[in-house]
C-alpha cells in the first residue's frame, strides 16, 4: 500500500456580490494524499467530503479540456495534471504538514471561489479570425516543415494558463494575449492561408504582437 501524506490547502473562496464586487478569503483543508494523487482529486475530495459548497471547473480529468486550469502554489497550471507531491512547500514551521495554495486564473474576472469567467479570454481568441480564410496567397500544397510548424502551435488546449500568468495581460487588459498570438502564429504560418499579410497587418495594430 502507498504511503499518504497529510497536506494543507489553503483555497481561496471568492463571492461575487450583484455590484460586481468579488469579496475574498483564504479557507484551510486538511488532506491526505498519495504521492500519484493530484490536486483535481484533492479538490474532489475536499468538496465530496468536507466543504460541498467549494466551487471549481473539471470536465476530462486527461489534461485535454482546460477546464481545470488554476493557480498552484505561485503559477498556473491544470489541476488534473499536478500532482499534490510535487508542488506542496513545507511551512516555517517545519512540524506542521506541506502547504498548496490555490486560487482562480489572475487576469479573468472571477465568478466564484475557483472558477473564472473565461468569455474575454476567447473573446481575444475571436479576434484574430480563429479559422483559414481562402484568398491569394494561398496555397495548394503543404510540406511536412510547415506541417510541423502548424502542428506544435495546435496542441494547445486553451486552458487560459499562459494567460493567467501573462505579465503584459496584468497592465493592459485590451492585450491580445499569447494564447490568441499563438492561434494566429498557427495560421500565418500555414501554407493553405490565403490572407497572411493582412492577418500580420492587423497583428502590428496596438495592443497586439509588439506589446508583448
Ligand atoms: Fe480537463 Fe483538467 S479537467 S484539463
Amino acid at each position: 500500500m502507498t504511503a499518504q501524506e497529510i497536506y494543507i490547502f489553503r483555497i481561496q473562496r471568492n463571492e461575487r456580490h450583484e455590484s460586481g464586487r468579488v469579496k475574498s478569503r483564504w479557507q484551510e483543508y486538511r488532506v491526505e494524499a498519495e504521492p500519484t494523487t493530484t490536486v483535481l482529486t484533492a479538490l474532489n475530495d475536499i468538496r465530496d467530503h468536507q466543504d460541498g459548497t467549494l466551487t471549481f471547473r473539471q470536465s476530462c480529468r486527461s489534461a485535454i479540456c482546460g477546464s481545470c486550469a488554476m493557480r498552484i502554489s505561485g503559477r498556473t497550471r491544470l489541476a488534473c495534471k499536478t500532482h499534490v507531491s510535487a508542488v506542496a512547500k513545507p511551512q516555517q514551521d517545519p512540524s506542521k504538514p506541506k502547504l498548496v495554495e490555490v486560487s482562480p486564473q489572475l487576469n479573468q474576472p472571477v465568478l466564484k471561489d475557483l472558477v473564472v469567467d473565461i468569455n474575454p479570454f476567447f473573446k481575444r481568441v475571436h479576434q484574430i479570425v480563429p479559422y483559414l480564410q481562402g484568398g491569394d496567397e494561398a496555397q495548394q500544397k503543404t510540406d511536412k516543415g510547415s506541417y510541423d510548424q502548424v502542428n506544435h502551435v495546435t496542441q494547445c488546449i486553451m486552458c487560459g494558463s499562459c494567460y493567467s500568468d501573462c505579465t503584459m495581460a496584468e497592465v493592459n487588459d485590451r492585450y491580445l494575449g499569447p494564447a490568441s498570438l499563438a492561434k494566429a502564429f498557427r495560421f500565418v504560418s500555414d501554407p493553405r492561408e490565403g490572407k497572411k499579410s493582412a492577418r500580420l497587418e492587423d497583428l502590428t495594430e496596438p495592443d497586439g504582437m509588439w506589446s508583448c
